[in-house]
């Protein structure tokens, strides 16, 4: 059996993703007015296990909606052009929105993403990313609240796949061996999604 250990490793316990995301939790809730919900704007798939955690840990009202979006050339090495799958069922005229993102990356996606939402008219627009590679940055973007600043580094976990897999595993790991779970994406094997806790 392979050793993962040699593939991947940990880069964000589930703790510090936990303890961050408490943090993170109580900032929205100060930016945010309390009369009045939020809308969160989750974008698929990748931000959907972070959503629900911090939409949890919000004590302030939220509306959720979802935004799919897709780039022509993939996110590695991308060509920057993105379109709509999914659009918001929600009409943000007006509203307070809160853009929730896993990852910046280049920062096309994020760029392209703030201009064709603050073109709807919204009364505020802000980011929340879980992860920042601030490093790989193309195109510079606000970027409101960020839980960790992290290498340049593919990363799977809490979320993020590789080729559609390991979004469940529960933590944030860094692929260290990108060529060989390249050349066999189920590789990774037992452990990684762990006991609960
Ligand atoms: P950007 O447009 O280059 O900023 O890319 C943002 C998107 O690329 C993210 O929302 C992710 O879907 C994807 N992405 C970027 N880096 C990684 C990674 O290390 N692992 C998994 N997905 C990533």
């Amino acid at each position: 059996m392979v050793d993962n250990s040699e593939i991947v490793e940990t880069l964000v316990t589930r703790d510090e993703l936990r303890g961050r995301i408490t943090e993170l939790a109580a900032e929205l809730q100060a930016a945010f007015p309390h009369d009045r919900p939020a809308v969160a704007v989750s974008i698929l798939k990748g931000s959907t296990l972070f959503l629900a955690d911090l939409a949890r840990a919000m004590d302030a009202p939220l509306e959720i909606d979802f935004m799919a979006i897709s780039s022509y050339a993939g996110s590695q090495g991308g060509s920057g052009v993105v379109r709509i799958v999914k659009d918001l069922d929600t009409d943000i005229t007006d509203r307070d929105v809160l853009i929730v993102e896993d990852i910046v990356d280049t920062g096309f996606t994020l760029t392209y993403l703030r201009r064709t939402l603050a073109e709807r008219g919204p009364r505020s627009l802000r980011t929340v990313t879980l992860l920042d590679k601030a490093a790989r940055r193309i195109v510079p973007v606000p970027l409101e609240h960020k839980g960790f600043e992290i290498p340049d580094v593919f990363v799977l976990g809490y979320g993020m796949d590789f080729q559609g897999k390991y979004r469940n595993v529960p933590e944030v790991l860094a692929v260290k061996d990108v060529a060989r779970l390249a050349n066999d994406p189920l590789i990774l094997a037992g452990g990684l999604f762990g006991e609960a806790g």
